[in-house]
């Protein structure tokens, strides 16, 4: 089959070359010449990994293809996939100019009969706009129908997750849209929902905010166990043996980030206020995440005798989440704000996310590795749980310090070890 998709992001070019890789004609559209042209010859834009080597092979093959030109693509498509951002506004309502920008470039391209589904995750009603805005610049003959369907990959496990999704929604009043798109996705093994639209654009909210909900349960839990002496730790892994529970996403840490899980939550709750409905629950959750960020910043100060003034202090882990360069709503930013503000001189070292946090933090000194970034400090902070740091030297990174102190943000050292080597160990709920 041949499609095309809009946005060459996570969700875009991840879906587009696993559509490649099973066979399919698959075009991209962007509206960057330099991001294209790097695409064509297989530089990719993102840091996800094992995306290069499967662009580049499609690449090879003459399954996939790069263009800034709607024409290039969308009279020979049988599915469109719009896959642009939604970032937040001010008020949290998802920004959905680029959506809609998108659908009257589409329009008036389109040929025979073409299926317009929706990637990107938008707000109930959206798709039926779309659909407005088409049928108002389409050429007469041409015929299409809307669809939903949404994505639910994580980055830096994008590939696997396309390839073996836990389910694949697909919201469409039309049979045959309906028929197109389970053809396309067949070779790929997952649960089918076949639903409407409506349904289908709720159900990302729905699993997102459930997702963020399960984090900051975990992190209340974590907090209370700590007041209460208990092994928070424990008590959440115990939880989570229950089947009708589930173990993941219930590590306590230093709060969610990324480009969804925040964002989301407050899309959702825009939603809910528009139809005057007050989701109390959502709005505790980003409370709680907002805590879990600031607590990082009091056990800083608690370990450092109370004040931040003029201590140096590194932080390993600026990706909102290990195997990505993610910056984007990352936990780090609200933290080092927070030590910044206490006064303290602040050394970080990211084995990927360096360039895009230099563009986002000022005023902190950015380290080439994970000794150089300990020196002389007073605290040693970790934020990311990237593999390579739950290898290090802790007898070396010890010497190097000026006093052993360590807030373990995610968890990934174990205290008793730990303090045995001499270190004043702080973890999330232990
Ligand atoms: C998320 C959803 O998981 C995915 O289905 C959707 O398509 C996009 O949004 P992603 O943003 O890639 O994916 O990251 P995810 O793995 O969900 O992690 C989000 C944040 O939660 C990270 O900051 C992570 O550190 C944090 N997290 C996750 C926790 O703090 N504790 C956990 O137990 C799990």
């Amino acid at each position: 089959m041949t499609i095309t998709f809009i946005g060459h992001g996570y969700v875009g070019l991840v879906s587009a070359s696993v559509f490649a890789d099973l066979g399919n004609t698959v075009w991209v559209i962007g509206h960057t010449k330099e991001k294209i042209e790097n695409l064509k010859k297989g530089i990719i834009p993102i840091y996800e990994p094992g995306l290069e080597e499967i662009v580049r092979k499609n690449v090879k093959a003459k399954r996939i293809f790069f263009t800034l030109d709607y024409k290039d693509a969308i009279p020979e498509s049988s599915v469109v996939f719009i896959a642009v951002g939604t970032p937040p506004k001010d008020n949290g309502e998802a920004d959905l100019s680029a959506v809609f920008e998108v659908a009257k470039k589409i329009a008036p391209y389109l040929t025979g009969y073409t299926v317009v589904a929706t990637k990107s995750t938008v707000p109930v009603g959206t798709n039926r706009k779309i659909k407005e805005i088409i049928n108002q610049l389409k050429p007469q003959k041409a015929e299409f129908d809307i669809a939903s369907v949404p994505e639910f990959l994580r980055e830096g496990q994008a590939i696997s997750d396309t390839f073996h999704p836990d389910r694949i929604v697909i919201g469409t009043e039309s049979k045959q849209a309906e028929n197109l798109l389970v053809e396309l996705h067949k070779p790929i093994d997952g649960n089918y929902v076949l639903t409407n639209i409506e349904t289908a654009e709720m159900i990302k909210y729905a699993a997102n905010a459930f997702l963020a909900t399960k984090i900051s349960f975990a992190n209340s839990i974590a907090y209370l166990s700590g007041l209460i002496g208990a092994d928070g730790l424990k008590v959440l892994e115990a939880v989570g043996l229950d089947k009708r529970i589930g173990s993941y996403f219930l590590s306590p840490g230093a709060g969610f980030g990324g480009s969804c899980l925040p964002k989301d939550i407050k899309a959702l709750l825009n939603i809910a206020k528009t139809k005057g409905y007050d989701f109390g629950l959502l709005k505790e959750v980003d409370k709680v995440n907002n805590q879990a960020m600031k607590e990082i910043v009091s056990k800083s100060k608690r370990l450092l005798k109370g004040s931040l003034d003029n201590k140096t202090i590194a932080v390993l882990g600026l990706s909102f989440k290990p195997n990505t360069d993610d910056m984007r709503d990352a936990p780090s930013i609200e933290i080092i704000g927070g030590l910044k503000k206490g006064g303290a001189k602040i050394k970080v070292y990211d084995p990927v996310a360096m360039e895009n946090a230099k563009k986002i933090l000022k005023g902190i000194t950015f380290s080439k590795d994970c000794y150089q970034v300990v020196e002389d400090a007073d605290l040693l902070i970790v934020l990311t749980e990237w593999n390579e740091f739950r290898q290090l030297d802790l007898k070396k990174i010890k010497k190097l310090m000026r006093k052993p102190n360590i807030v373990d943000g995610r968890n990934i050292y174990d205290p008793k070890e730990t303090r045995k080597l001499g270190f004043v160990y702080l973890g999330v709920g232990r």
